[in-house]
């Protein structure tokens, strides 16, 4: 049934491990595989597909751009394409929340995203160091790698991963606070044996890292400490921007403005790929090709992006987000939570987790295996995966999303 994949494919492959089959249609938050067979998706791509697989508005763009054969590839020469990209993330993204960003169009992928700000960070303070946290994940390049927590993808590197110190998140310890103290006692003790870094890399919801959601009165102080310190604050918003936590941005909840901003997955509005590094205009001092790339730049995807914003905005996704954010966290009070008590649920609009833990991490991919097949996709994240991510289309359809959490609920139950 796969013998093409596994005769042909590097074992490298992942996803397709547990879900396993032939996809072949996709609309909106339901898959369909080769059998026909109609799976409701709760992984949206890893939060590539915050628009819904195949959106309406968003793909007669780009079919009207390739019906009449605008260019399709072009480096980062200057395009309509770009242009049209550029007006709207400024005009209503940028400008209403007073985000002073300019834009740099990276290659394709976010971890490239990744690297160019950690090169500029580098750049801009002339230090070396950086600082990133506990539990998270910043993609698989060295530099991302570098500052990436989970220890089977580090070894993967085959080499060492210098120059990052992590520190703890919010969550290592009971008192949430005690992570920031640890940190600033860190940066003020001349004998730390720490290097002061040129940044702070973080995420403000860490996905990869079993969903932690950063306290807002967490995230404001470490944006005081790098003030204080000349530090830059870079958030990476790659999974949970683009509307996932109720906010375009996901450190608007905390009214914050980091130095700079990360952005892939999502962008696109279609699942093309794309990544962006925002950054305040003091600090674009990359010279001229300095950060270059063939792919920096997929002209379907600056038409897809903009088409995104537009439907963003038409549609008011964001609040979309926070409203269905609030029956999944209902939902899994209610109903999950129930079921043991020494489950735990964690979440912010519409990126949600189920916690197994406490009780065994393993029963997390017990758990993710009943529901396809039970007809729901569902990944896991967090420590030995112990965290089931509930992560849909931030355009899924009500009933679908009730039925999803249905099946999540026989499933667990099913496993404990
Ligand atoms: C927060 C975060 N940063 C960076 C990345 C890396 O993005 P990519 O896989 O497109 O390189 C991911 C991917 O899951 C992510 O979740």
């Amino acid at each position: 049934m796969f013998e093409v994949f596994e005769e042909n494919e590097s074992e490298v492959r992942s996803y397709c491990r547990k879900f396993p089959t032939v996809f072949t249609h996709a609309k909106n938050a339901r898959l369909t595989d080769r059998d026909g067979r109609e799976y409701i998706d709760f992984f949206a791509g890893a939060g590539a597909i915050n628009f819904g697989h195949n959106n309406p508005y968003i793909k007669q763009a780009i079919v009207d751009y390739l019906s009449q054969d605008r260019i399709i590839h072009a480096l980062d020469m200057y395009t309509e394409a770009k242009e049209g990209f550029l007006l709207a993330l400024k005009e209503k993204v940028l400008a209403p929340r007073n985000l002073p960003y300019k834009v740099m169009c990276c290659g394709s992928t976010g971890t490239n995203a990744v690297e160019a700000a950690l090169k500029l960070c580098r750049k801009v303070k002339g230090r070396e160091n950086v600082f990133a946290f506990s539990g998270a994940f910043h993609g698989m390049t060295l530099g991302s790698l570098a500052m990436t927590g989970d220890r089977f993808s580090r070894k993967g590197a085959g080499t060492s991963l210098g120059n990052v110190t992590f520190m703890p998140y919010f969550n290592a310890f009971e008192d949430e606070m005690t992570s920031l103290d640890y940190l600033e006692s860190v940066l003020k003790d001349d004998h730390s044996g720490i290097d002061r870094p040129s940044a702070i890399f973080l995420e403000t919801v860490q996905a990869e890292g079993g969903i932690n959601v950063a306290p807002v009165h967490w995230l404001k102080r470490l944006r005081k400490i790098c003030d204080e310190n000349d530090i830059l604050m870079v958030v990476d918003d790659i999974q949970v921007g683009v509307g996932r936590t109720g906010y375009f941005f996901s450190f608007e909840r905390a009214d914050i403005v980091p130095d700079m901003v990360v952005l892939s997955k999502s962008i696109s509005g279609f699942g093309l790929p794309m990544s962006l590094l925002l950054m305040k205009p003091e600090y674009d001092l990359f010279k001229p090709a300095e950060h270059n790339g063939t792919f920096r730049g997929n002209q379907l995807s600056f038409v897809g992006a903009r088409a995104g914003i537009e439907y963003f905005d038409k549609e008011k996704l964001d609040m979309r987000a926070s409203d269905y954010g609030h029956i999944i966290m209902d939902y899994l009070r209610e109903e999950i939570l129930p079921l043991d008590e020494r489950l735990k649920i964690r979440g912010i609009g519409m990126i949600a987790g189920i916690d197994f833990s406490a009780i065994d991490s393993k029963l997390a991919l017990e758990a993710c295996h009943k529901c396809f097949d039970a007809g729901l996709v569902i990944e896991l994240a967090g420590r030995e995966d112990c965290v089931l991510k509930i992560l849909p289309p931030l355009t899924i359809d009500k009933e679908d999303l009730v039925k999803g959490l249905k099946i999540v609920k026989e499933s667990v139950k099913n496993v404990i």
